[in-house]
């Protein structure tokens, strides 16, 4: 086990006042588990809780994850209230859609910054506590589309997979530290993330791609006919954290596991057609 089992455990969350991350929270409150839950709307959160949830192992954190003094007080304060940090949850993100060509500076940075550079500041803040302690588990929470890429999805895929290579090294370097770190992969989960409270549009749609055009109206229908239930998501990736001891990555859903499965078979056969070619630009042995 990576917890004591004598104590409550301690959580660090992302992106909790929605979807997943909401999940998370009210699973592991409901636990008796202690989580801090960061969000950029405490009161969106703490009304999404309801008043039925027991909040008091609840530390909620409003948190702009982009901001890295504020990201590091946050995981301060939360091991200050509750005394050590077990698990990391970085689950805060959303989904963009537009043609590569459509998709501006502006929208490039933003969204590497709350994938990728809030991803990096939350390590960089828990790690050393994780290290010292010589346990403990990161998740960071990409998709399938952190393994293929789809036409439209270019720029969520470009920070989901900048996730997984961040998260696979990661991996490697906790090791000798008892670090276990998980990828969550999921397929489509019934959350708001295709609602248009949380889905961002290119504002600069060109006539160029009707197919484009044609995939977001139909994935802006999809809304609530999702194949993936977020309670079992939640149940899943804080069981796995349980266990321990599992694969790297945590695909969610039969949807993402299908999808995986296409894009292996493909990059198997891209290094089976370079096998040759491939060691002709060695310096000879
Ligand atoms: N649902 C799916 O189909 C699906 C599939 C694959 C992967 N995922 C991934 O699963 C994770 C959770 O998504 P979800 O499905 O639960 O979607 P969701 O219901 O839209 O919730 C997303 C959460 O991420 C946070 N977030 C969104 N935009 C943000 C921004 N610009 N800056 C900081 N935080 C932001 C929000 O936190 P606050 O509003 O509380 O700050 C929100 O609670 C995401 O990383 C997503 O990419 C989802």
């Amino acid at each position: 086990m990576t917890f004591p089992t004598e104590r409550p455990a301690i959580w660090f969350v992302t992106g909790t006042s929605r979807g997943l991350g909401l999940e998370l929270v009210r699973q592991l409150l409901e636990r008796g588990d202690n989580v801090a839950a960061t969000t950029r709307s405490t009161e969106r959160l703490l009304s999404a809780l309801g008043d039925d949830t027991d909040t008091s192992r609840l530390l909620p954190l409003a948190v702009d994850l982009r901001d890295e003094a504020a990201v590091e007080s946050a995981v301060r304060e939360t091991t200050e209230r509750f005394g050590g940090l077990d698990a990391v949850v970085n689950n805060a993100g959303y989904g963009f859609l537009a043609a590569v060509e459509e998709t501006g500076d502006r929208q490039v940075r933003d969204m590497l910054d709350v994938q990728v550079v809030g991803v990096w500041n939350v390590l960089r803040a828990a790690l050393p506590v994780l290290r010292e302690r010589r346990g403990g588990h990161i998740v960071n929470v990409s998709s399938v589309l952190g393994l293929t890429a789809v036409p439209g999805w270019a720029l969520y895929c470009a920070g989901k997979f900048a996730l997984e290579g961040l998260s696979e090294a990661l991996a490697a370097e906790m090791a000798e530290f008892g670090v276990k770190v998980t990828i969550v992969e999921p397929g489509y989960f019934r959350t708001d993330f295709l609602t248009e409270d949380s889905l961002v549009l290119s504002t600069e749609a060109t006539p160029h791609y009707p197919a484009i055009r044609e995939m977001i109206s139909d994935h802006l229908k999809l809304q609530d006919s999702q194949l993936g239930d977020p309670v079992k998501g939640a149940d899943a990736i804080i069981s796995r954290v349980l266990d321990g001891d599992g694969p790297l990555r945590q695909l969610l859903g039969s949807d993402a596991h299908s999808y995986a499965t296409a894009k292996v078979e493909t990059l198997r056969a891209n290094l089976d057609a370079t096998a040759l070619s491939a060691p002709a630009t060695d310096f000879p042995a």
